[in-house]
């Protein structure tokens, strides 16, 4: 939709004239696509000021600190729907009825186990592997085994590969647990929710009868919703652009993995609760803070500043609020969570983290969380993988609902000219 445009006029060249699309909520955007044939790239590293695609998912207000999935705040849904549910809206566009839901479930529910000779794949790695390793070689090794879902442009196809890694992830993510501490894997139960079913998975042992509490399923599941999708985060870029060449879905979502590890992104909770460890007691804060604004020192605040909200994550606010339910229902008192309270209030009073807009992110509570439900820091990001992809796959279904074109960004060269070679190696 456009009805503006902006004229480009460089010295001595005519002027080039773009439209400007303007979509439901958001930001306008300047249509670039025949710039290239008129011999000019756009030059934004770290996209800060790109639109790469047209999406109808997730809608995020950095400013105001809104996070709207098909249109329904995040808090709402947190509040008030299930992950599941959460699944349905981000895949169709619509809250289901009551019997799209339960079919919806049922499908889900019947596709977690996972081909009985990938448990041999685990044995390939060494038990202290970094379970973010396991889970991205595990992922991306699903497309090995199921070939009936392999062509990409067959709409079925799609839809059974997206169920299929739906209901699979939280299976391979609690392998991943139990093949690092060397306990026996544990099959997927059609009796429990899908949180539930993952508590069960990572926790229950053959030797006595493990009960879920709803406190942390119920925790569970609404750290799933806070974390299941967030627009063109980066790695959801990274799964937009794997497939964009029509690359199998199973490897897609392998690669999008890996880049969610990164410490910048979904590495950040693991790297938040190591941080939080390392202040120790609210007396180091000042020293860390100091670090975190000194130019000559890498230390950042994990869990601090985001890329798009200028303002409060409403992630982190409900977070923050499941943080303290968890504590209070454990009857545990963690000093992490001292510590983290009063580095929030120390940052958010501090002029470096005013001036840039840095708040805390989802990451910044979520570490403390997942610690107390028992969950070591390694599996943090695992969990954040298992909740993403669903947003993952509903972009990545997108992208193929729309007709795919393949993502091949240019570039500003600034490398040699041409020049002649002539090798020094002895003849
Ligand atoms: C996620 O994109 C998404 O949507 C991601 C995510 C999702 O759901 O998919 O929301 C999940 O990845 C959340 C972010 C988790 N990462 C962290 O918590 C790591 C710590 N945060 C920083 O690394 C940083 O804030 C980023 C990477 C999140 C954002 O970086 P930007 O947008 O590139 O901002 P920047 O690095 O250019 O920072 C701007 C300024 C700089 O100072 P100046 O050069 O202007 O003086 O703010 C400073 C930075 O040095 N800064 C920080 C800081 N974050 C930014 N200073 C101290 N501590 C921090 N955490």
């Amino acid at each position: 939709m456009s009805d503006k445009k902006v004229t480009l006029t460089l010295q001595g060249e005519a002027p080039v004239e773009l439209d400007v699309l303007h979509g439901t909520l958001g930001q306008d955007v300047v249509d670039v696509r025949t710039l290239g044939a008129q011999g000019l790239f756009t030059y934004d590293p770290g996209f800060t000021s790109t639109a790469s695609c047209e999406s109808q998912i997730t809608y995020i207000d950095g400013d105001e600190g809104i996070l709207l999935h098909r249109g329904f705040p995040i808090d709402q849904l947190a509040t008030h729907s299930n992950y599941l549910e959460v699944c349905y809206i981000l895949l169709n566009g619509e809250a289901p009825t009551q019997a799209q839901f339960d079919d919806f479930c049922t499908t889900v529910t019947r596709h977690t186990m996972i081909h009985e000779q990938i448990t041999r794949l685990f044995h390939g790695f060494r038990r202290d592997s970094h379970p973010m390793a396991v889970l991205c070689g595990v992922t991306g090794a699903l497309a090995a085994f199921y070939h009936d879902s392999l062509d990409v442009n067959i709409e079925r196809h799609r839809e059974i590969a997206a169920f299929r890694l739906l209901s699979k992830m939280p299976t391979v993510a609690a392998m991943c647990y139990k093949y690092s501490i060397g306990q026996p894997f544990v099959y997927p139960r059609n009796d429990l929710s899908y949180a539930g079913n993952f508590l069960n998975m990572m926790f229950s042992t053959p030797c006595e009868e493990y009960v879920v509490n709803p406190v942390l399923e119920r925790a569970m599941d609404r750290i799933l919703i806070l974390h299941a999708d967030h627009e063109q985060n980066a790695s959801t870029s990274t799964v937009r652009t794997a497939g964009s060449s029509g690359a199998n879905p199973f490897a897609c979502i392998a690669a999008g993995i890996a880049s969610l590890w990164g410490p910048a992104h979904g590495g950040a909770n693991e790297a938040c609760l190591r941080m939080l460890e390392e202040i120790s007691t609210v007396e180091h804060i000042p020293e860390f803070v100091r670090r975190a604004k000194d130019k000559n020192d890498s230390f950042r605040l994990m869990g601090f500043g985001h890329r798009v909200y200028k303002n409060y994550d409403p992630r982190a606010t409900v977070m923050r609020e499941t943080c303290h339910e968890v504590l209070n229902e454990l009857g545990m008192k963690d000093d992490l969570l001292e510590v983290a309270m009063e580095l929030e209030h120390i940052a958010l009073n501090d002029p470096y983290f005013i001036e840039r807009k840095l708040y805390p992110n989802v990451d910044f509570y979520s570490g403390i969380i997942l610690k107390a439900m028992g969950i070591p820091s390694s599996m943090f990001t695992v969990i954040f993988a298992m909740a993403r992809t669903v947003g993952w796959i509903a972009h990545w279904k997108e992208m193929h609902d729309d007709g795919i074109k393949i993502a091949r960004p240019r570039q500003l060269y600034t490398g040699y000219e041409a020049r002649e070679f002539s090798s020094q190696l002895k003849e």
